[in-house]
């Protein structure tokens, strides 16, 4: 291990958040849990440290970075204003996997934002990551743990390979409980426009009484130099080397019918499929999913870092209902599959 690293599984050593939170104060980057996806945080007011992160990840300058708080007076030293909508938000859904684009202060460095006058803000609820900000009393920017174009990094296991001596510290917390990154909104009007779905789904959003408007980039292909509210939504993003098919139907027979259709046509594919629909499959190789939306979400990113290994011809991959999370599992998996998607009625 060339990073320091904490093992933080089992118990919450807070000497060892306090050695991560001076890392942050000294300008250096720590990688670290949250409820979502693992994040690389550096202080969000220092634009030499946040740079590392850039040049740890390979991202592009062009990406903003959401930044993370762990009080309400953290936000306020960051934003305009709170508009009544992004305080009804705030209320119902901080601590939590929601991140809220804001007008932004000055006192931002322009790395953080990519030059833009908003900044995206959430307030996450693992413990660990909430010590680490209280303790640094610095908000935190940090995009998830991985390199760019790769999936994000739900286990320690998965990303250390690429990010050992990359960071300064390592905080391991184990398995994250959610293993898709937050719901990203923007209000614009009275309308609270979805950017990126995540665990705080439409429907909780609209439970609240307010009005919501999922972008159409979400689940479509955005058009080369396409104005997008998130520059995130047109990055490569998540896709295996192996060419990859995203396959849906509302009915189960349907759905597994098309799949062994395309296992006939094609020598050697592997199929990632929930757990009840496995052994209906014509083929040798086969990844689980899980069955739950709750499962597939968490496991996701670890099997689209598997499918590589099995050298196929073809990865087959089950789609879910956009209903729910599973509007978000399909927004990361179309762009798995980079858009290759057969959807049957
Ligand atoms: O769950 C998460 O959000 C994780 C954990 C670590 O908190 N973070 C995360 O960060 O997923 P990242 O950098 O991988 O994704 C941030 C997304 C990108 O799609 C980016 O374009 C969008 O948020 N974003 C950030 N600031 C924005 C802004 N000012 N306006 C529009 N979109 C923004
Ligand atoms: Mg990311």
């Amino acid at each position: 291990m060339k990073s320091k690293y904490a093992d933080l599984k089992l118990n919450e050593d807070i000497n060892k958040i306090k050695e991560a939170a001076e890392c942050i104060k000294e300008g250096k980057i720590v990688l670290f849990p949250t409820e979502t996806v693992y994040g690389i945080g550096a202080n969000a007011l220092d634009e030499n440290a946040v740079n590392k992160i850039f040049i740890a990840k390979g991202r592009a300058s062009d990406n903003p970075l959401i930044v993370h708080i762990s009080n309400l007076e953290m936000l306020n030293n960051l934003v305009q204003e709170i508009g009544e909508i992004e305080q009804k938000l705030i209320n119902n859904f901080w601590p939590g996997p929601l991140t809220i684009i804001f007008n932004r202060k000055d006192c931002i460095p322009n790395n953080v934002t990519a030059k833009l006058n908003t900044v995206g803000i959430r307030m996450p609820s693992n413990k660990i990551a909430k010590k680490l900000i209280e303790l640094a009393g610095l908000p935190i920017a940090a995009p998830s743990a991985n390199i760019s174009g790769k999936p994000s990094g739900t286990k320690i296991e998965d990303i250390i390979e690429e990010l050992d001596g990359k960071v300064d510290y390592i905080l391991d917390n184990g398995m994250v409980d959610i293993g898709v990154e937050s719901t990203v909104v923007r209000v614009v009007g009275e309308k609270v426009h979805i950017l990126r779905p995540g665990k705080i789904t439409v429907q909780d959003i609209e439970n609240l009484g307010l009005q919501v408007v999922v972008e159409k980039q979400v689940m479509e292909e955005c058009r080369p130099n396409e104005k997008v509210m998130s520059p995130g939504m047109k990055y490569r993003h998540y896709a295996p080397n192996s060419k990859c098919l995203l396959v849906y139907s509302e009915t189960e027979k349907k759905l597994i019918d098309e799949i062994n259709k395309q296992i006939q046509n094609t020598k050697n594919v592997l199929v990632l499929a929930r757990t009840r629909h496995l052994d209906k499959y014509n083929t040798t190789s086969k990844l689980d999913m899980g069955d739950s939306l709750e499962d597939i979400s968490k496991n996701i990113f670890t099997l689209l870092r598997k499918v590589d290994s099995y050298n196929a011809d073809l990865v087959i991959i089950e789609g879910v209902k956009r209903e729910g999370l599973g509007l978000a599992i399909m927004n990361r998996l179309i762009r798995a599959c980079e858009h290759n998607y057969i959807e049957i009625d």
